[in-house]
């Protein structure tokens, strides 16, 4: 079973692949109308379900379009109105939605809750993000910003703020991809050492920093996100914007960076916390790009899934 839970379970050569037919879809479809099939319709005839147990606007639309541009067809389901979220459990949902549907998405909490379910799938999974990672937006950001700059290999991202979810699946993308990566934030919300260990043994540069300016001195990219993420209590709110404060993405910080360093965000953003209007709406930002290769990415790892 070809499962995409996450970026460092997939072998380097095939995320390498998965990113170059998506390009190249990409590519073929040009600017004709969101609607409109592409040309080849490898999901024709197939059924993918779409489970969500947290809010989506990006992940959910994208998987669904790009499932229709693709020629198959999509169910966009809430956890909370599934008996899933009635007590029924991952297993027997696994099970019984394997004999309706040939590829199941799902955003949910614990990475135990997807390792569950891609155990006992008999099609494929697709990590639509947990807690702890989100591996289809670092695909698209990987991609985003060979767009713009060529290869990743080498270049260095400088995450600022939580060492959440997403700052979690870049670690893990430094790896694959052969990035350099600068983690700027308060100790408290570090990312977890194993990680980071993993990466540095992988030969990926990893530098952990206190002060926002320094870490950007030398990036080819400034990553943030959001500074309470779906999963984090809201009782957490005011001692981690307190923490985080000084990490914001704004025009004094990206005066320290490279004149030439991008600037992403997986969105949705919380304009004037995270990150300034000036930055987000500003030339150096990519985060709409960012935001449409979610569609072009997913396409090419469903197929991938799929063998199709
Ligand atoms: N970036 C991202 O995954 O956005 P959504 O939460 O809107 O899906
Ligand atoms: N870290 C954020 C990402 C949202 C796409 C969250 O998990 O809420």
């Amino acid at each position: 079973m070809t499962h995409f839970l996450d970026i460092h379970t997939t072998d380097r050569a095939e995320l390498r692949a998965i990113l170059d037919q998506a390009s190249a879809m990409k590519a073929a479809r040009g600017d004709r109308p969101k609607g409109t099939p592409d040309d080849e319709l490898p999901l024709a005839g197939r059924v993918v379900a779409l489970i969500f147990e947290k809010p989506s606007t990006r992940t959910r639309i994208s998987f669904d379009v790009g499932v229709r541009q693709l020629g198959g067809t999509s169910m966009v389901l809430s956890g909370a109105d599934m008996q899933l979220g009635h007590g029924e459990t991952i297993a027997d949902t696994a099970r019984v939605l394997s004999r309706y549907v040939d590829l199941i998405m799902i955003r949910t909490f614990g990475e135990d809750i997807l390792q569950e379910m891609a155990e006992h799938a008999t099609v494929p999974v697709i990590n639509g993000l947990t807690d702890t990672s989100h591996p289809c937006q670092i695909m698209a950001d990987v991609m985003t910003f060979e767009e713009h700059r060529g290869p990743i290999r080498g270049k260095r991202v400088a995450w600022m703020g939580d060492g959440n979810n997403v700052a979690q699946s870049f670690l893990h993308a430094a790896a694959s991809f052969g990035f350099n990566f600068t983690f700027a934030g308060p100790e408290q919300l570090d990312p977890p050492d194993a990680l980071v260990g993993a990466a540095r043994k992988a030969g990926s540069e990893v530098r952990i920093e206190r002060d926002p300016l320094a870490a950007v001195a030398d990036a080819d990219l400034v990553v943030t996100d959001t500074w309470v993420s779906m999963g984090d209590a809201e009782s957490s709110r005011q001692r981690r914007h307190n923490l985080l404060r000084p990490y914001q993405v704004n025009e004094r910080l990206m005066a320290a960076a490279p004149g030439d360093a991008l600037v992403m965000h997986c969105l949705p953003a919380h304009r004037g916390e995270e990150i300034t209007d000036a930055v987000l709406d500003g030339p150096r930002s990519v985060v709409f790009d960012e935001a449409e290769n979610r569609l072009h990415a997913q396409k090419a790892i469903m197929r991938w899934c799929l063998g199709v």
